[in-house]
């Protein structure tokens, strides 16, 4: 059985759907601060003949998540749970450090009083900070900018340390930019406020909309604009698969990047959602925002050889599933109004 924590959220749900139709038994730990209720609901309706188990609890009280562990026999940990907003926690980095630092601390310390000794880690890109070159390897140093890319980084020193100590077996798996929804629209990215470009573009084509608002056109890039590694959620979840099939062979700790090595500009992203749309999308040109690298491109050459891994999505194919979720959603949202 896996512990998927922050299974209702946006990558979490897509992974415990990847693992429901593996056939496995999935437990979904969600505060359900950021996470929806309906997602677990739909998981649980599409997947009738499974066992999936929803805990509402929180990671920052101990108890809650031990009592998962003392309710089912867990054999490996998939961890999402976190706040990942990076403006919020140069704001409030108190309510950063708490919860993904102390509350992966509760998480490690229940998984150790019950013997599991597996975890698959969600980091990111963001503990890299400014590249120093790009495409950016696991070898690039680990510089973060912004209290969330210390605490990711935290973590995976702990990560590190508990391994040495305890034999606490890990895969951290550093995201780039993620994108794109289940590609029949049962579940898919919805955050509130949302700060992912791609669903805000998309976004602003529906009514109530506001208009996309493009951040800085004087980059050192092939537009001007800045450019990222947009990962389809699908391929980034069959990372996860690889990442458990690797720690039950028996595999040592690790970590990978996970990107697509392709960048894309936010210039290219906005005309891919013009074509996908067929809209003429409104947009804003502002100023440069604080602390955008220019470039930020994985090198995925790591995760390729040592998961067997590749990514195979298109940016237009995760515009295209975004697209199409984002319908789902605005339609359910003017529901749930009337
Ligand atoms: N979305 C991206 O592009 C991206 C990029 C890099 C890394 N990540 C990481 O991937 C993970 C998932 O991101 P997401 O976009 O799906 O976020 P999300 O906000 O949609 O999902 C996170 C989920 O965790 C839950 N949660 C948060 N704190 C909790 C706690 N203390 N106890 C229990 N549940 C808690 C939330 O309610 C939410 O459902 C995060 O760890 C994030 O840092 C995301």
């Amino acid at each position: 059985m896996i512990l998927v924590t922050g299974g209702a959220g946006y990558i979490g749900s897509h992974c415990v759907l990847s693992l429901l139709e593996k056939g496995e038994d999935v437990v979904v730990f969600d505060s359900l601060e950021l996470g929806h209720q309906e997602t677990v609901d739909t998981l649980k309706l599409n997947f009738p003949k499974n066992f999936i188990d929803f805990i509402k609890g929180n990671l920052q009280n101990y108890d809650e998540i031990n009592e998962v562990f003392n309710l089912h026999k867990i054999d490996a940990v998939v961890h999402f749970a976190a706040f990942s907003q990076v403006g919020e926690s140069v704001k409030n980095p108190q309510k950063y450090y708490f919860n993904n630092v102390y509350g992966s601390l509760n998480l490690f310390k229940a998984m150790l009083e019950h013997d599991v000794k597996k975890i698959v880690f969600s980091s990111t890109a963001a503990t890299y900070g400014e590249p120093e070159y790009i495409p950016i390897d696991e070898k690039h140093p680990q510089n973060p900018i912004n209290p969330y890319g210390n605490t990711k980084l935290m973590i995976e020193r702990i990560l590190d340390d508990y391994d040495k100590a305890y034999g606490l077996k890990n895969v951290r798996l550093r995201y780039f930019n993620v994108a794109g929804a289940d590609e029949k629209s049962r579940i898919g990215e919805w955050h509130e406020p949302e700060t992912h470009l791609i669903p805000n573009i998309l976004k602003s084509t529906f009514s109530g909309g506001k208009t996309f608002q493009m951040f800085g056109t004087d980059y050192n890039t092939v537009d001007g604009t800045c450019v990222r590694d947009y990962i389809n959620v699908e391929d980034l979840i069959n990372a996860h698969l690889s990442a458990l099939d690797y720690l039950n062979n028996g595999g040592e700790t690790n970590y990978f990047n996970l990107g697509t090595t392709d960048g894309n500009s936010v210039k290219q992203v906005f005309t891919a959602c013009e074509k996908v749309t067929g809209k003429d999308i409104p947009v804003e040109v502002k100023g440069r925002r604080a602390g955008d690298p220019a470039s930020l491109v994985a090198d995925n050459k790591k995760a390729k050889e040592v998961l067997k891994w590749t990514p195979d999505k298109t940016l237009e194919d995760s515009v295209k599933s975004a697209y199409k979720w984002e319908k789902v959603l605005q339609e359910r949202l003017e529901r749930q109004a009337k």
